[in-house]
């Protein structure tokens, strides 16, 4: 995080926490105090919501490698308007991250340009080709805690069993982009069962994510390992992350807010914003991933933030890249999909954007409360804003934002990270 020459004081006086109580918070030195520090500033709180700052481990910064995408200035910019004090950062960059010196790389490049935490993941494979094992001993031993080679699916089950056996014993863990490359290969780009008849697109069919969460489930029991699941998207991916759990795997599962609120119907448009991997799905589908959310089978909110250069969207859909921009709408997202219509409270947001992926991805610092002595990550929160969504707003270079033009809600006043105001509205 860039330095500041001062550590100034706060009290954040009024705000309403998670259950319901009106609190004043105290911070100095970077952490929570009892009492307000002499000559600290007031931060008025009136009618806003407190909450610890968003834990985010599922992030593409795209640099190295695609700085006209996104730079890590730019993705982290977008994270703190979201309300994120830390991010973890897929490894598909260009170089892949699969080596400690590219984690130390990338970790430098943050020091000196991110405005939130970064945390680089590792890829699971060297430049995430399937074929070799990126050195997961090491980069754990250098303190990376996830590993991914996400945007591909490791698909050789050799492979997958041996990086889950290293997880048991490193204590890291493998996050996995269920997709069979067979069943749905590069070009399928809309949900096969709600939408691609009809408009004439390659299909990606369900049992292509599912079929790959039951292997991975089952190699997840037989070695001990510890598995995380990338943007599940599926009723029966959500059934099989449901049984797994039953038998007591160590398996977690996150889902995207824009497979919670966003339907393949979109894909009509013909706007390439609203491509995605893996697909947007059927009305059936989102209702059978937030039901998840909200029974507890899916763990926590990752936001898949993939911005793209104009030039790789302005292509016909099927040629396009998937990806979406989702860090700064993705309160607004969950708000409009599951806490406004009273499915969630404000107790499950915490949970599943801060405790729970800090928990997962054991990102220092990062999902530990609001208690006097937690390091002081909070996001404050306006319940009842809303806005029409402009893309040309954003922080993030990536201007492919799936809500441009939607009346959401638009929560995020302001976002402290360690003590320090990373972002005010
Ligand atoms: O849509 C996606 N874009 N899904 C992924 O898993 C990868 C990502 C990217 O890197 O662009």
């Amino acid at each position: 995080m860039t330095e500041q020459a001062e550590q100034k004081a706060f009290s954040i006086r009024g705000a309403m926490d998670a259950v319901g109580n009106i609190v004043d918070l105290h911070v100095a030195r970077g952490v929570f105090v009892a009492e307000a520090p002499e000559g600290s500033e007031l931060i008025e709180a009136d009618g806003l919501v407190v909450l610890p700052g968003f834990v985010d481990i599922h992030t593409h910064l795209r640099e190295p490698g695609f700085e006209a995408s996104e730079t890590i200035a730019s993705g982290t910019a977008a994270a703190v308007a979201g309300g994120y004090t830390a991010v973890c950062a897929m490894a598909n960059t260009d170089p892949v991250t699969d080596s400690v010196e590219r984690v130390e790389s990338m970790r430098k490049l943050a020091r000196t340009s991110a405005h939130n935490e970064v945390f680089p993941i590792g890829s699971l494979t060297i430049d995430l080709a399937g074929q070799q094992l990126s050195p997961i001993a090491e980069m754990a031993a250098c303190g990376v805690r996830l590993f991914s080679d996400d945007g591909r699916c490791l698909m050789d089950p050799v492979l997958m069993r041996r990086a889950l056996e290293l997880s048991a014993a490193h204590n890291v863990v493998i996050a996995q982009h269920s997709q069979d490359h067979r069943l749905a290969p590069a070009d399928a780009c809309a949900d096969e069962r709600s939408i691609a008849g009809e408009l004439g697109l390659p299909g990606w069919p369900w049992a292509a994510e599912s079929s790959i969460i039951a292997r991975d489930v089952q190699l997840a029991e037989l070695t001990g390992g510890h598995l995380h699941v990338c943007h599940l998207s599926t009723a029966e991916s959500v059934e099989v992350v449901r049984w797994a759990k039953a038998r007591g795997v160590d398996v977690t599962a996150e889902a995207t807010p824009h497979h919670m609120l966003l339907t393949s119907d979109l894909l009509r448009s013909g706007s390439t914003d609203y491509k995605v991997n893996p697909p947007l799905r059927s009305a059936e589908d989102v209702e059978a991933v937030r039901a998840g959310l909200v029974d507890r089978t899916i763990d926590l909110v990752g936001t898949d933030h993939a911005p793209h250069e104009a030039q790789f969207k302005d292509l016909p859909f099927p040629q396009a890249k998937p990806g979406m921009t989702a860090l700064e709408q993705a309160l607004s997202s969950l708000m409009e999909s599951l806490l406004l219509p009273g499915r969630i409270d404000w107790t499950d947001v915490t949970r599943i954007m801060s405790t729970a992926p800090a928990h997962r991805g054991q990102v220092p610092g990062q999902g530990l409360g609001l208690g006097v002595g937690s390091p002081a990550n909070l996001v404050l929160v306006h319940p009842a804003r809303r806005r029409v969504v402009n893309r040309d707003d954003s922080a993030s270079a990536g201007r492919n934002n799936p809500y441009h033009g939607m009346d959401l809600p638009d929560p995020i006043e302001l976002t402290m990270g360690a003590g320090r105001i990373l972002y005010r509205r």
